[in-house]
């Protein structure tokens, strides 16, 4: 049976990766996209979200704009993270695919009305649009079947400040209202929260660049390295590689620029392949919480793993994954689609 999805991204390098996967990925049955600010203004967000369907040559999808700004402080974008236009160093064709005519929050709400018990949430951006479906349909958490939500850091640094995640650090106030309003959720229900923690485990290599292309039969297979100049661009028959290898290299000259190596953390997929198999990750049940109020530690995600709270658990934090695992699931199934989409001129 195919999984109902709604996705909220702020696409983004890694959330274009998360957009594909499940493109790729024939259990995913994509009911609609919010385009959430963070990496780069939702306007932005949502044309790149666009422009990725059309790459991947997706059905009509609905596409839906939010917020554009967070729920209580102005905006901060990380063009220097992802790019002047959030791809990195690709840039897509404009698409004639047209916005929804609802707002992102609106169309989180009838969704899950229209599917009660039946849709799987995934965020991969800060959690505005989210919050602002709770303050419509405080309900929301019992409608959706299960939510997976990629932020927070808990026992690891923050990759933003020193203790908060940038998904969390866009809109603080956003992800305590969702943390609090999933405090009486069932057990099943509680968000998976895939943190800094284990996605920081999640490092893409240039050779999974070279395996993508392969599995998609594109050619030349490409060695991106350090030493690339930024001028420099893919020359890959296979349209889709083109991009991932644009796009990526920005990433790896990001994280290289911050002595993390030539590696990119794949933050964004990794949630989309726990969505789509709760399996791969193990998890830890916890109460989480938002500092909103600390000098230097507003936007830390807090977990009481023992109850010291006496509050119940609200989130399934993963503790644990096998990274290799993941990158082959990415690898075979986008390079699938690349090579299905746009197959190899004899
Ligand atoms: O901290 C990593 C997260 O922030 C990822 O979702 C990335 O896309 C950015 O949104
Ligand atoms: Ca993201």
């Amino acid at each position: 049976m195919r999984r109902k999805i709604i996705l909220d991204v702020d696409t983004g390098i890694d959330d274009s990766l998360a957009l594909l996967y499940l493109l790729a990925s024939a259990e995913a049955e994509l009911l609609g996209i919010a385009a959430t600010a963070g990496n780069v203004p939702a306007a932005q967000v949502a044309a790149n979200t666009l422009a990725l369907l059309d790459l991947a040559q997706a059905p009509p999808i609905e596409v839906a704009l939010g917020a554009s700004e967070p729920l209580a402080i102005p905006l901060r974008t990380t063009e220097d993270t992802h790019g002047p236009q959030g791809l990195g160093y690709a840039e897509l064709p404009v698409t004639a695919r047209e916005l929804s005519a609802r707002s992102a929050a609106r169309m989180w709400v009838d969704l899950v009305r229209a599917h009660p018990g039946a849709v799987t949430g995934l965020c991969t951006g800060p959690l505005t649009n989210l919050a602002l479906a709770l303050r419509i349909e405080p309900e929301l958490p019992v409608l959706l079947d299960r939510l997976v939500i990629m932020g927070g850091a808990f026992n690891h640094p923050g990759n933003t400040t020193p203790t908060n995640e940038w998904n969390i650090h866009v809109d603080p106030e956003a992800a305590k209202e969702v943390f609090d309003a999933f405090s009486a959720a069932p057990a099943d229900r509680r968000p998976i929260v895939c943190a800094l923690d284990i996605t920081e485990t999640i490092e893409m290599r240039p050779a999974h660049l070279v395996a993508l292309a392969e599995a998609a039969g594109s050619t030349p297979l490409e060695h991106v390295a350090a030493t690339d100049t930024p001028d420099w661009r893919s020359c890959a028959s296979n349209p889709i590689i083109a991009y991932l290898t644009d796009a990526v290299r920005f990433y790896f000259d990001f994280h290289q620029h911050y002595d993390l190596g030539y590696l990119a953390h794949m933050h964004d997929p990794f949630a989309a392949a726990v969505t789509l198999d709760p399996g791969l990750a193990r998890t830890r049940p916890a109460t989480v919480d938002v500092e909103l109020a600390g000098t230097i530690t507003r936007a830390t995600t807090v977990a009481d793993w023992a109850g010291m709270w006496g509050r119940e658990p609200n989130a399934d934090i993963v503790i644990g994954t096998d990274p290799a695992v993941f990158f082959d699931r990415l690898v075979t199934r986008v390079g699938a689609l690349a090579r299905r989409l746009y197959p190899e001129q004899p």
